[in-house]
């Protein structure tokens, strides 16, 4: 197979590690070059290779056809413009050109590979979606595309992430003693980063004056998000899960469950897992959906090697763990 030469920039992150990780075993992408910034002339072994991490000046940008930014957010934007000038296109982790924070004007599809994928080739940057969003939007897409969301309804999500989702720097708060045999809740007060984007999609899904009740949860395991949605719906489903399964019929990477998900089920996978139930006891019919993914391959790495290969024409699950 013809290997298609890919660059990272931000490799030393989480989520930079694990692409690099993902396109160094990919059988048609070549890994020419990986950026760090504090922690460059490092190095890291990948799929049996060793490469050293450049500052991202020194970075072969042209060297590449697709580039993968896994920089942080505000840091991103200057650098995929950066390796456009250079001439690749670019799968953006960042949030910097996700609907809703997209403050550079560029035109980028929102990479829910499952829910866009007729947008992304001939893209020139695909912003990768946030973790939690990929997750809860993969979650209730069905519902809005069957007009089964009650208009004005509030989504209501309580979701929990390992500690990766907050990057690798070092900060107090996310130190072992302080995580270790505790559970809390952050950002609480529905304002959190993640929020635009998936107002955005639900708008794009067709949500009718649905707002979005978002409480993230700083669980004290490595990775992984579980993350549980109630959804207020215009009737009862008999058979709940059966909406899914017909949304998203034989999506490799989209598990339908009849029980609900667990972290083991998807970590180091790329899957989403999802389950559907219908609440008792309410007056108005509800569902809760129980949605799970590994945020460090669904919800970034894995996902925009997802997005690559359609970009690309490679065949969707190439380099993908299953
Ligand atoms: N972690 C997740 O679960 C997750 C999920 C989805 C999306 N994302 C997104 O992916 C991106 C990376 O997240 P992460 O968790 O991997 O972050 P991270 O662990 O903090 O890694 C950030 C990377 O960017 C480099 N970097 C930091 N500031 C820089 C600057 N000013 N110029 C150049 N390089 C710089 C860092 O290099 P040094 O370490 O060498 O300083 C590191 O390689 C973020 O935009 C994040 O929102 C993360």
């Amino acid at each position: 197979m013809h290997k298609v030469p890919v660059g990272v920039l931000g490799a030393s992150g989480y989520a930079g590690r694990e692409l690099c990780a993902l396109a160094a075993a990919h059988p048609g992408l070549d890994l020419v070059f990986a950026s760090a910034n504090e922690q460059r002339g490092h190095r890291a072994r990948f799929a049996g290779e060793e490469v050293t991490f450049f500052a991202p000046e020194d970075a072969p940008l042209g060297s590449a056809e697709v580039v993968f930014s896994a920089l942080p957010h505000g840091a991103s934007a200057a650098w995929v413009a950066n390796a456009r000038g250079a001439g690749a296109r670019v799968v953006d982790l960042s949030a910097d050109f996700r609907p809703g924070t997209n403050a550079t004007g560029t035109r980028a599809p929102y990479g829910l590979t499952e829910l866009v994928r007729d947008e992304i080739p001939g893209s020139e940057v695909i912003a990768n979606p946030g973790c939690y969003p990929t997750a809860i939007l993969l979650g209730v897409a069905p519902l809005f595309r069957e007009a089964l969301v009650l208009p004005g309804g509030v989504i209501n999500i309580s979701a929990a992430s390992g500690v990766t989702g907050a990057g690798y720097g070092a900060r107090h708060e996310l130190m072992f003693a302080e995580l270790a045999e505790d559970f809390r809740a952050y950002a609480v007060g529905n304002a959190h980063r993640h929020l635009p984007e998936m107002q955005a999609m639900v708008q794009k899904l067709g949500g009718k004056g649905n707002d979005i009740l978002f409480t993230p949860h700083l669980l004290p395991v490595a990775r992984g998000i579980l993350a549980t949605i109630t959804i207020p719906l215009t009737r009862s489903i008999a058979d709940p899960a059966s909406i899914w399964r017909k949304h998203y019929g034989t999506e490799p990477f989209i598990e339908i469950s009849d029980t609900p998900p667990t972290l083991r089920d998807v970590v180091r996978r790329n899957v989403v897992r999802i389950s559907a139930t219908m609440a008792e006891n309410l007056r108005q019919p509800t569902v809760i959906v129980i949605a799970a993914i590994d945020n460090l391959i669904k919800g970034a790495a894995g996902q925009a090697i997802q997005n690559a290969n359609v970009l690309l024409g490679i065949e969707e699950r190439t380099g993908l763990p299953l």
